[in-house]
């Protein structure tokens, strides 16, 4: 993939990896569009990188994905990063289905209608991208994040299925799947557990990219994928171990 001179729209840009691949792009003569909910925290990305474009929107509004799309119309690289991730017992009978909705239609449904509605777009560009956050639980669930690792495992197969489904267009497809990043997402994360940087991520993230290697698995999410394969057992009882505080 050729990392200069596109028109990039990243869902989730005002923070963590979202954040860090906008300055990516950024430095690398890129103009960039960053999506988020909150007017405030967008701001304060504009402050600090006036070239960047900031629109507020929720990616789980059908609408906003039609507005985004009607109005950027010269996009070749869609980053599909928004997020949410709960931890959700089903072990009790409290459970809170609006959360649980939200994680699924922020993780799963909005990146596949944004798929749906910029690939028309895409496939008029001269060279185009779709990247989509996954992550190393969709490789191997954690239990205390059922929802979240099924939305992400799901978005796996959503991304190789595309990939397949676009090879005879100019379109490339990746799967980043990384491991646990320092970002306000994991702020509650066992604090045992060490964190790789969002810059540091984004650095290993780029060689591929660049070397057009479609499936990303940065650090720890190589050992993941490689012991899903030959002891996947194994994977899940350090997982469960790991992950419980
Ligand atoms: N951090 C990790 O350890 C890790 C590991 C593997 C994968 N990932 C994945 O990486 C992606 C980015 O996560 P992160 O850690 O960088 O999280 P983060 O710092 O919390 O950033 C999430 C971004 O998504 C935006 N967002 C959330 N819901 C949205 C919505 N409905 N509409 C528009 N924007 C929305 C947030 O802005 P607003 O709140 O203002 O909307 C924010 O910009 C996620 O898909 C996550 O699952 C993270």
């Amino acid at each position: 993939m050729n990392t200069k001179n596109n028109v990039v729209l990243i869902t989730g840009g005002s923070s963590g990896i979202g954040l860090a691949f906008a300055k990516k792009f950024l430095s690398e003569d890129n103009q960039v569009i960053i999506i988020g909910r909150s007017v405030s925290k967008l701001e304060v990305v504009k402050k600090q990188f006036p070239k960047v474009i900031i629109e507020a929107a929720d990616i789980t509004d059908g609408k906003s994905i039609d507005m985004l799309a009607e109005k950027y119309k010269d996009v070749n690289i869609l980053v599909n990063n928004a997020g949410v991730h709960y931890e959700c017992s089903f072990k009790n009978e409290n459970g809170d289905f609006s959360k649980l909705r939200n994680e699924i239609e922020t993780n799963f449904i909005a990146p596949v209608m944004m798929a749906k509605k910029f690939i028309p777009l895409l496939i008029g560009q001269e060279r185009a991208a779709i990247i989509n956050i996954t992550s190393y639980f969709g490789i191997s669930p954690k239990p205390s994040a059922p929802i979240y690792s099924a939305t992400k495992a799901a978005m796996r197969s959503f991304t190789k299925s595309l990939r397949m489904q676009l090879i005879d267009t100019h379109i490339r497809v990746f799967d980043v799947a990384p491991p646990i990043i320092d970002t306000p997402l994991t702020t509650n994360s066992n604090p045992n557990v060490k964190k790789m940087q969002p810059e540091e991520l984004i650095e290993i993230v780029w060689k591929d990219l660049k070397n057009d290697k479609y499936d990303i698995y940065p650090g720890l999410s190589r050992l993941f994928y490689i012991l899903s394969r030959v002891n996947p057992r194994y994977l899940e009882n350090k997982v469960m171990a790991i992950t419980s505080k």
